[in-house]
């Protein structure tokens, strides 16, 4: 009866259901792992948000529905003006709007892949390429990022025999997720370099680039868009935004794809591109006049959440720094912490995430999620815990309480 792209396993998670059956109980639960930022009491998007909608109520575009199927100029422009901020050569001609960032890239599969063709993804990265390549009838085959010196970076080596056995196109995550890593300037010149050689378009993920952290980020570049003088020398390439992070608005189902690289590339990319995003014009016309105001408010939205996520990230670090096994990874950017924990015998994931939430009742990610390898650099076995850096510091120390005393007091029979 159905198609095999919709042939998944329905049965529910496991450890989903335990923590379902937790809540039920009415015992503590520490959520490690909330990242909603409407539930994490980010108060500038709020007002941000009621600002638009009192804007919007006397707009008398709202009135009419005269779908552009690009969006809305002056969205567009709002957009363009704020990747131009990073360095990017970009005009609101090359932006299309989407109803999500998963829909962007659902727009760019089925504008690059035919079935069966593959995408090359970062590992480890967001779980969600899997499922989102696999409803366009598209493979994903990983290329590794791998944690070297005090940082993650690309192995080229690896990606460039991943792309010897055929692709379409190559997917970064800019800063990754989870890992907060940014891609150096070398990095990126010679991942265009490899994508120009072999004809394939780059897809830049960055949903999380307005949030790098201060000097940690050094200087790394903040956009993979080129800059007006690499455009022509660059591969076609799409960069992936919304507002779900950068506004902390995710129910505003606004995000868009911004397209760069070589003139008539671009141009023709973008013209296929308006064929598909016109077939559906998904991002409702009221969205689309509330984005230039919302885009205009985006530092305070920016300084606030910024704030937490290094509040969260001090209060982690206070608590797991009291611990010989815990080490939280250096983070470059983005909203979430890796905290890579060693033992004898060596930490497993699994057995430890289900004993912090039958114990202390504390909710994380085990990093096998993310396809964190469970081996550090020098081949030692370690296991990865993935923290939401959103959660209130309050809850982040309440839940790093919980995690010290399983690894000081070995109840999960799993750590030294
Ligand atoms: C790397 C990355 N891209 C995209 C998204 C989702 O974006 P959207 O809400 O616009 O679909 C997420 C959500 O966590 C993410 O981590």
């Amino acid at each position: 009866m159905f198609a095999r792209r919709a042939g998944w396993d329905l049965t529910a998670n496991a450890y989903s259901e335990r923590v379902a059956a937790r809540r039920r109980t009415g015992l503590p639960v520490v959520d490690l792992t909330e990242s909603n930022p409407t539930r994490c009491g980010i108060r500038a998007s709020g007002a941000a948000l009621a600002r638009a909608l009192e804007a919007l109520a006397g707009n008398v575009d709202c009135l009419r529905y005269e779908p552009d199927p690009r969006g809305a100029i002056a969205a567009r422009e709002a957009i363009a003006r704020y990747h131009v901020e990073q360095g990017a050569r970009l005009d609101a001609a090359s932006v299309v709007l989407t109803s999500g960032t998963s829909e962007g890239y659902a727009h760019l599969f089925r504008l690059l892949a035919d079935p069966g063709e593959r995408v090359l993804v970062p590992e480890p990265s967001y779980p969600l390429f899997d499922l989102l390549a696999g409803l366009e009838s598209v493979e994903v085959a990983p290329y590794p990022l791998r944690w070297r010196a005090g940082r993650w970076r690309i192995d080229l080596e690896a990606l460039e025999s991943a792309a010897a056995s055929g692709a379409r196109a190559l997917l970064v995550v800019h800063p990754n997720n989870p890992t907060g890593s940014l891609a150096s300037a070398e990095e990126i010149s010679a991942v265009r370099a490899l994508c120009r050689d072999r004809g394939l378009a780059l897809v830049s993920d960055e949903v999380f680039a307005a949030f790098r952290n201060g000097s940690r980020a050094g200087l790394a570049p903040t956009t993979w868009l080129p800059s007006a003088e690499e455009a022509e020398s660059a591969p076609l390439g799409f960069v992936l935004s919304g507002a779900s992070k950068l506004l902390a608005l995710p129910q505003l189902k606004a995000a868009w794809v911004a397209v760069g690289g070589p003139e008539r590339l671009r141009d023709e990319a973008l013209a296929r591109l308006e064929v598909i995003a016109d077939s559906f014009l998904s991002v409702s016309g009221l969205v689309q006049h509330a984005l230039p105001g919302l885009l205009a408010d985006r530092a305070a939205i920016v300084a606030e959440v910024s704030e937490r996520v290094a509040a969260s990230e001090a209060a982690l670090a206070n608590v797991l720094g009291q611990s010989p096994h815990a080490e939280i990874l250096p983070r470059e950017g983005g909203w979430s912490a890796i905290v890579r924990l060693r033992g004898e015998p060596p930490p497993d994931e699994d057995a430890l995430v289900e004993a912090l939430l039958d114990g202390p009742g504390v909710v994380v990610h085990p990093g096998w999620l993310f396809d964190l390898a469970p081996i550090d650099d020098d081949g030692h076995s370690v296991a990865h815990l993935v923290i939401s850096l959103l959660a209130p510091p309050r809850e982040i120390e309440r839940g790093a309480g919980g995690i010290l005393a399983m690894l000081t007091g070995g109840n999960s029979g799993t750590c030294a």
